[in-house]
């Protein structure tokens, strides 16, 4: 979570503030470029599916796109693996890692990616823990030390089950454990999503540009600026 310590004159304390981060999920350079431009973006996330989207293809345009995103935004990126086995995940990881600091990898919640994890942590070199669909996922990601662990809470919704509340029960877990991995709710469909992660205690949300954008409708504030500008008028 973003941390704040505020030093309060009155009580004579710190209070310790945390508030959530915001990070965009996309590979898409103009949307992560219009999300920084509103000043509030601390971080991209990228997967496999983002990055074909994007048309991006062979290791150095790969390199070269997750270089411009870090450039884009001074924040955690994530740079998703590909590779499924201890070996590989080590060896696509510390690639991704050398590309620049900011890069965290991306690591799935497979048997193989949690060894990798560990030997990442104990290598500190940040990692996100991806699909994961469950506490227990999460409880393990958090063991080998993962930077960030990812349940995917539309994917969820998908299949009938309420989402956010995984984000509820992974945050709970932490919080009685004190595990200092962070909590990004991922796979966010739409506005709705980033207020109910909000209220559950995520420390980051990543979302599509549209839900982020989507924080800002209401149709009474249309309606009343509206007003505003043509009452102005009589002012001029
Ligand atoms: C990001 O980290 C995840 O890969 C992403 O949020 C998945 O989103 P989706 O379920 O919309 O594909």
């Amino acid at each position: 979570m973003g941390l704040r310590i505020v030093v309060s004159n009155a009580l004579s304390s710190i209070l310790i503030i945390w508030f959530m981060k915001f990070f965009i999920d996309t590979a898409n350079l103009a949307q992560i470029k219009e999300a920084h431009d509103l000043g509030i973006l601390d971080g991209v996330t990228t997967n496999p599916s983002l990055m074909a989207k994007e048309g991006i293809k062979g290791k150095e345009a790969i390199r070269k796109h997750y270089l411009d995103i870090c450039e884009l935004v001074d924040g955690p990126v994530s740079a998703e693996v590909i590779a499924t086995d201890f070996e590989g995940i080590v060896a696509e990881g510390k690639a991704l890692a050398a590309i620049h600091p900011n890069i965290v990898v991306k690591v799935p919640m497979i048997k193989e990616g949690i060894k990798a994890i560990k030997w990442f942590t104990d290598n500190e070199i940040p990692t996100n823990c991806t699909l994961v669909f469950s506490a227990g996922q999460a409880i393990l990601a958090a063991k080998a030390g993962a930077t960030m662990v990812s349940p995917f809470i539309g994917r969820i919704d998908d299949s009938s089950w309420d989402g956010v509340q995984l984000i509820e029960q992974i945050v709970s877990v932490y919080n009685a454990q004190g595990f200092m991995t962070e909590v990004l709710a991922a796979s966010i469909r739409n506005p709705l999503h980033i207020v109910r992660c909000a209220e559950a205690g995520a420390d980051i949300c990543t979302c599509p540009l549209d839900s982020i954008l989507g924080l800002l409708k209401h149709p009474l504030t249309d309606i009343g600026l509206a007003k505003f500008l043509a009452d102005a008028k009589g002012l001029q």
